[in-house]
């Protein structure tokens, strides 16, 4: 077992029990179970116990003391299903529970390489029965409806009667609490039984969430390598299989085959839970840790980044990397939430921290589940088109900020809906994936209408003035400033979303005339429309100060008093949860990366010293209260050249969740800033960055590192960039001619060649 591939923690302290719920997760983008023990913690011991299916959502009612026009009426939360985590072990009467008898060793650990999550116990119970147990736990990537539990128990002492009992449990409840707005603060109950059935040596709970009625069924066989007896007990809610182990082997396997199927997938969830545990169990659970492994080999040739001289962030960095691939949804209904599979935190929800944060490294590392990302997007298209006319909006689209099938599930608009510059976001995304993969045929079957009902929805909240156009009454990526006029992020996004539209359009009628023409026809749109995207983008208006030589977050920024962060002591952060909204809206100060965000993601509307300008006046504002900041300020600080900062940024952003330096890991991981992890290396250390024609890298290796390698593809080649504390060597093997500038000279690639440069 290779120590950097592993993540573990043997804590027993209940803080950390918590914490650890959601590191070691395990999940495959369709189901993810907390690391809950399967025999649960003494009574008094706080936990979350947790298995959840991505968008598998219920709606809820929002209630509101005062209700406006076109506020959502409801919204959706993700569902914390049957739990089929229970697994108890009775030796010679006595329970096993690490909390009593004494252990001789425990060890917890995540496998990164080989995709599974274990504890190893050695233990003595009360009456000193000893023995050791091996407890392995996957979701399977091959299989994503399986969810597998493997015990290894092996008797050292004694020779008695061994019990396991094994549970799915139909009665379960969504976490709540009503004192932290990241978590939701009502509606715990919203799943029912419908049925419990024992089938052969099948089990199976099938339940409804009580109002969007959707199915979820848990079906589970098992498999236990030496005789038993066989009973089980029933009632309406759960079914229990008590195996009474009749040998007095040494070794006893027994494997818990977990099978999750949804109304939102699977027709008849109920039979298809029966016919699928059927094919999955007939591998043994080694050949199903094999196929991990197998699938991990290939994510990581690409996906892993190894840095020489610091174990414990290349720890963090492959934690981060491996949790994205565990989050993200594998089928087009499914995105990745705020918090992955792993907690209940913003309620299972998607927001534009997919196509900022996430989509980057799924694009040039790992194309065809960023190709899902996308079309997820595509699928709820007509309930952005919904939501733009209840916005007012006669054309065009109008992405939710946060939702899970497309409906707009913010209650809280300041901060919510907004935030329009989601729908620039989207676009972004669509165009990035173009730029990277060139593959046009994707664009045109699911990203060009995007791009244009997208597009549209900024003529709409625009207004040409004086010449200039200009975005009112919006609020950018900084949720600690609400509702303001010409916010620079959004209209610098704006900007590149009209641009592209128009630039699209132009694109198909050069290389696809039909198709433009039906596209056209069906979303009615004409050319004096982009006429209009032309000017809008042209003319857009990008607020800056002469006095301080940055841009202007918004046109009220500069004239608001200075927060007073000499006299807020660290226990009032995270600011949002000990001051008014308004109190924060009336002061210069940020949750966020706003203005240094755009910077970053449109780097050529401003020139370098604005940049560093703008970067020096906006850090010493920014509290970094949410989570998606840092990753951007250490690309920024890179970019400008401030090397220790850019570096100590990298280390918030690496073990944010292992250290939980936020405070709130319990709630599930935080998987934008994963992504963002990502980026601070490669956009960062490696300052690449794509244009129209060419890709660009301008590396800088941290001064405590020995070396950086990373992989990434584009246009079909996998470009390798291996950084030294004196050069670079990048190798290329092009499908096609490639345009790489390293630092400011630009090469092509045409055949496979490996460079070494020096560095500047
Ligand atoms: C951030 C948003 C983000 C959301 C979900 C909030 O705290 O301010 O930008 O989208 O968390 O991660």
């Amino acid at each position: 077992m290779k120590k950097e591939w592993i993540i573990n923690d043997n804590s027993l302290d209940a803080k950390d029990l918590l914490k650890n719920e959601s590191i070691f997760n395990v999940a495959n983008g369709y189901i993810g179970v907390r690391g809950n023990f399967e025999e649960k913690y003494p009574d008094g011991f706080y936990t979350v116990r947790g298995t959840y299916i991505n968008a598998f959502y219920e709606t809820v009612p929002i209630s509101y003391g005062e209700k406006a026009y076109a506020f959502p009426g409801t919204m959706q939360k993700i569902v914390n299903v049957t739990d089929a985590q229970d697994i108890n072990i009775i030796i010679d009467g006595e329970k096993f529970s690490l909390f009593e008898g004494r252990i001789k060793d425990f060890k917890r650990y995540l496998n990164m390489e080989s995709g599974y999550y274990r504890r190893e116990i050695w233990w003595i119970s009360p009456k000193g029965k000893e023995i050791k147990i091996k407890i392995t736990r996957i979701a399977s990537l091959s299989e994503l409806e399986l969810f597998a539990i493997y015990y290894e128990i092996e008797r050292l002492n004694f020779n008695g009667e061994i019990v396991i009992e094994s549970e799915v449990n139909g009665e379960v409840k969504n976490y709540t609490n009503d004192s932290d707005p990241r978590v939701s603060a009502a509606h715990a109950n919203i799943l029912n039984v419908k049925s419990v059935v024992l089938e052969g040596d099948i089990l199976q709970v099938e339940s409804q969430t009580q109002n969007s009625k959707e199915i979820v069924s848990t079906t589970v066989k098992h498999c236990c390598s030496v005789n038993y007896d066989l009973t089980i007990e029933k009632n309406l809610k759960s079914i229990k299989a008590i195996y009474r182990l009749e040998s007095s082997n040494k070794l006893i396997q027994f494997t818990k085959y977990v099978v999750y199927t949804d109304s939102r997938r699977h027709k008849e969830p109920s039979n298809c839970g029966f016919d699928i545990v059927e094919k999955v169990s007939k591998k043994t659970f080694d050949e199903l840790i094999q196929d991990q492994h197998e699938y991990l080999k290939e994510f990581w040739n690409v996906a892993d980044i190894s840095i020489e001289g610091d174990e414990k962030l290349q720890q963090g960095l492959r934690y981060n990397l491996y949790q994205l691939l565990q989050s993200v949804g594998k089928d087009p209904l499914s995105n990745i939430t705020a918090k992955g599979l792993s907690g209940e935190g913003y309620e299972g929800h998607y927001f534009w921290d997919t196509e900022i944060y996430i989509l980057p490294f799924f694009i040039l590392c790992h194309p065809k589940l960023a190709k899902n990302l996308l079309k997820y997007r595509y699928t709820i298209l007509d309930s952005a088109r919904k939501r733009a006319r209840e916005l007012g909006h006669k054309k065009g689209a109008a992405f939710a900020w946060r939702t899970i099938t497309g409906e707009e599930c913010s209650s809280y608009f300041p901060a919510g809906t907004a935030q329009y510059h989601i729908n620039a976001d989207i676009a972004y995304s669509y165009i990035q994936y173009y730029l990277v993969t060139e593959d046009m045929d994707f664009i045109k079957e699911f990203g060009a209408e995007v791009i244009f009902e997208t597009a549209r929805i900024w003529i709409q909240i625009g207004h040409f003035d004086k010449g200039l156009f200009k975005i009112d009454a919006v609020t950018g990526p900084d949720e600690y400033t609400a509702i303001v006029n010409n916010n620079y992020y959004t209209n610098v996004m704006a900007k590149y979303n009209l641009k592209w539209a128009a630039k699209l359009y132009d694109l198909l009628n050069q290389k696809d005339k039909e198709f433009l023409k039906s596209l056209c026809e069906k979303i009615d749109l004409n050319n004096e429309e982009i006429q209009l995207f032309r000017c809008a983008y042209k003319n857009m208006y990008l607020p800056y100060s002469e006095e301080y030589k940055i841009n202007v977050q918004d046109d009220s920024f500069l004239s608001k008093a200075l927060w007073d962060f000499k006299n807020t002591p660290k226990e009032k952060y995270p600011l949002l949860l000990h001051y008014h909204p308004l109190t924060i809206y009336r002061y210069q100060v940020l949750k966020q990366a706003d203005t240094v965000l755009a910077h970053f993601l449109v780097e050529d509307e401003t020139d370098f010293q604005t940049i560093k300008n703008s970067y020096d006046y906006y850090e010493k504002i920014t509290t970094h209260d949410s989570s998606l900041s840092c990753a951007v300020y250490s690309i920024m600080a890179s970019k400008v050249g401030y090397t220790e900062k850019a570096y100590n940024y990298f280390i918030d952003t690496a073990r944010l969740d292992l250290d939980d330096t936020h405070g709130n890991t319990k709630d599930g991981i935080h998987t934008a800033n994963m992504g963002g992890t990502w980026m601070s290396i490669v956009y960062g250390f490696a300052g690449l960055r794509i244009k129209e024609s060419y890709i660009s890298l301008s590396p800088r290796l941290p001064d405590k590192w020995k070396e950086l390698k990373f992989k990434f593809l584009y246009r079909g080649a996998i470009i390798q960039v291996d950084m030294k504390k004196d050069k670079t060597i990048v190798g290329v093997q092009p499908k096609e001619p490639i345009k790489l500038k390293i630092y400011n000279e630009l090469y092509t690639f045409e055949n496979s060649k490996v460079m070494e440069i020096m560095l500047r």
